[in-house]
This record gives C-alpha cells, sequence and structure tokens, in this order.
C-alpha cells in the first residue's frame, strides 16, 4: 500500500467495519498541515474493496490541493461508504458517524456523490466533525451547489480575461455540459450576464426545459464538446478531457465545476499545445465546500462566506498569470501552488 503510486503520502489510511449494521468504509487521510482532513463522504458501489481505496485515496488528495487553494484552515480527507451491501438507514449512517467520531475531528464529513443533507443530519448524532447540514434559506451552510456555482461563474470570468480578453459576458457563447445542481446556477447567473448560451443533458427534457426558461439554444450530450463557442463548461462527468476529445474541441476557454476533467496531466499539456486556456478544476469548483467548511468553523456572517467564494476569481487570476510567464499548463502551476501550500514543495 505504502508504494502504490496513489499512496501519495498520505497521513493516514483507514477502514472501518461494523458488524452489527454491515457499514463498512474506507476514510483516506492525505494531509492535516492546514486543518483537519476536510471532504465529503462519497456512497457507491465498487467492484472490489482495492478500487474504494484507491477512489478514496485520489479523492483525498484532491482534497488537499482544493482546500488548500480556496485559503481554507483544512487540510484534506475523503470517505468512501461501500455500497452493495445494507441501504442507506439512520442506523447505517450512525455507525458511519462513529467511525467518524473515532478521528476526533482529524476527518469532517459533508455530502458527496449518493449522500443529502438527511444522512448528515444521521451522521451527526454520533459526531460533530459533519459539515453541510441543513440550515434556513439565508444562513451559511447547507447545501453547496449554490456557492458551487456563483464560484464557477466568477472563476469563469477570470478565464475570460485571459483568454478572450473581455471584462463582460455579453454575447460571450458559453456551451454547458450538464445542468444538474451546479450547471443549472451557473447558467442562470451566465444568462443573467447577458452570456448566449448552448446547453446538454443526458436528461433532454431538464435540458429543452432550462433552455425554454433562459432562452438558451439545447443539442444533444453527444454534440456538445465539439459546437463552435468561446467557453466551454464541463459540469457533468469526470476525464472528459482525453486524447479522444480534446482534438475536437472549438472552444477557447474551458471553465466547469466537473472534478477531475483532465483524464491524465498529460491532457493538461495537450490543451495547452491546442491554445485552449483550462482552468483547474479544484480550483474553481471550491465554492461548495467554502460554504459547507464555514459553517463548520461557526461562520454566520452568509457575506463574508461569498467574499471568500468571489476569492475564487482572484486565485485563479494569479494561476493564469505564473502560467502565462512561465510558459506552462495551469493545471501544473496549480498543483505546485497547492503542493507548496500543504508544505510538500
Ligand atoms: P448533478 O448530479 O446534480 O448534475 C449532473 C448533471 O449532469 C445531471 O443533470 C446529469 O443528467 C448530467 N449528465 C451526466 N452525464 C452527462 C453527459 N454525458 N452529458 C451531459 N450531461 C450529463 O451534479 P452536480 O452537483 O451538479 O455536480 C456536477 C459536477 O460538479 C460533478 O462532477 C461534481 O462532482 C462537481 N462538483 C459539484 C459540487 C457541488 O457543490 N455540487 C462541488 C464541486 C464539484
Amino acid at each position: 500500500m505504502f508504494d502504490q503510486p496513489d499512496f501519495d503520502d498520505h497521513e493516514a489510511l483507514h477502514l472501518f467495519n461494523d458488524a452489527r449494521t454491515g457499514m463498512r468504509c474506507v476514510i483516506a487521510l492525505h494531509s492535516t498541515h492546514l486543518g483537519p482532513g476536510a471532504g465529503g463522504c462519497r456512497f457507491w458501489r465498487y467492484p472490489n474493496t482495492q478500487a474504494a481505496i484507491t477512489d478514496a485515496l485520489r479523492l483525498s488528495r484532491g482534497m488537499s490541493y482544493k482546500n488548500a487553494m480556496a485559503g481554507l484552515p483544512a487540510g484534506g480527507g475523503k470517505a468512501v461508504l461501500l455500497g452493495g451491501g445494507p441501504a442507506k438507514s439512520a442506523e447505517l449512517m450512525g455507525a458511519l458517524g462513529r467511525a467518524i467520531e473515532s478521528l476526533n475531528g482529524r476527518y469532517v464529513t459533508a455530502e458527496d456523490v449518493g449522500m443529502s443533507p438527511e444522512d448528515m443530519v444521521n451522521i451527526a448524532r454520533a459526531t460533530r466533525h459533519v459539515a453541510g447540514l441543513p440550515v434556513a434559506e439565508g444562513e451559511v451552510g447547507g447545501t453547496p451547489s449554490p456557492a458551487t456555482s456563483e464560484g464557477a461563474f466568477v472563476g469563469m470570468r477570470a478565464g475570460l480575461r485571459r483568454a478572450l480578453g473581455r471584462e463582460d459576458f455579453a454575447g460571450v457563447h458559453v456551451a454547458i455540459q450538464g445542468i444538474g445542481a451546479v450547471g443549472e446556477g451557473l447558467a442562470e447567473r451566465l444568462a443573467v450576464a447577458g452570456a448566449r448560451l448552448t446547453l446538454a443533458d443526458i436528461d433532454r427534457a431538464r435540458a429543452d426545459a432550462l433552455g425554454k426558461r433562459l432562452g438558451a439554444a439545447v443539442v444533444g450530450a453527444e454534440e456538445i464538446m465539439a459546437i463552435e463557442c468561446d467557453v466551454f463548461s464541463p459540469n457533468a462527468l469526470g476525464a472528459i478531457l482525453n486524447p479522444r476529445t480534446i482534438p475536437a474541441l472549438r472552444c477557447k476557454l474551458i471553465a466547469g465545476a466537473a472534478n477531475n476533467q483532465l483524464e491524465t496531466a498529460e491532457d493538461g499539456r495537450r490543451l495547452h499545445r491546442r491554445g485552449i486556456l483550462y482552468a483547474p478544476d479544484y480550483v474553481l469548483n471550491a465554492g461548495g465546500i467554502i460554504n459547507v467548511t464555514a459553517q463548520y468553523l461557526g461562520e454566520r456572517d452568509p457575506g463574508r462566506v461569498m467574499a471568500q467564494v468571489h476569492g475564487i476569481e482572484q486565485r485563479l487570476t494569479h494561476v493564469f498569470d505564473e502560467a502565462a510567464e512561465e510558459g506552462l499548463p495551469p493545471g501544473e502551476i496549480a498543483d505546485r501552488m497547492a503542493r507548496r501550500l500543504i508544505g510538500r514543495g
């Protein structure tokens, strides 16, 4: 385990098994240099335990980088709750909560794929090291998506300035892949700012409805990556930027919230060679973790949290400036900055 590439100097890797409820989970802690390892819990059915461990390791390292670049007093960690066993229940979440509690605050959980605010409430019965709990309208915390959409919007603006020399979105053509919780909020903000939108989602009815509401064009999910546009914004899946898709792109900027957009680091270099500016996903999509971490830390002023989310624009500008100065892909610059921040530069 210590020698496998994904281990990458993790501080700890925990496997929990609760015989009574059947709860099994992996909790990976990449770095607590800046604070407790913060990162959501994923509920997923993996082909085997090794695949779950690998996913937890990759995701927790990603959280170290994301939290460091967001300026948070938080390290990187991630939990993976193994699906395929008992269905989700209050008891299962209680067992997960006890596992988290046993780490004494070195790991703080929140929602990720397959987990809801209600699950967080059940986890919170066993531990206080949980964020993303439901809140009343206008309070800090709750679902992370609106803050992620807002951060993606200002992050895209930083890219627009660098790639198109534009300060505003009026008439800028943005193609959005995936209009779920984050993509929809982003599309709404862009429509208000006067962008020309083309939307796609595998749920065509959803795309058609949003297109109608915002006056946006809609294309099939298989077409969106190749349409001619100023900005391509991935907000659905990971690994979509790869040797098969990059040659067909006809955009100047890629700026979206989907996690792990580059299939490999080489794809970042491929985009760079094609003259397409890539906004590193984990810098641009940090709005949600900023919001849920603020809740965990007891911040009560939504204005201060929003100011932190808006800091994403400045941070990306900094990444783009250094990338231009050194002639390197922005993803490599962001990784380097993040590693320095966590004391591994
Ligand atoms: P979601 O599940 O609400 O939305 C995803 C949307 O993408 C769905 O409407 C789905 O139908 C669509 N989709 C799936 N495959 C597609 C394809 N091949 N082509 C077009 N559309 C497709 O998820 P959410 O929360 O909006 O997250 C979107 C992305 O952003 C994910 O990669 C997620 O990991 C990432 N992210 C989300 C954050 C959040 O606060 N929700 C925070 C940081 C990252």
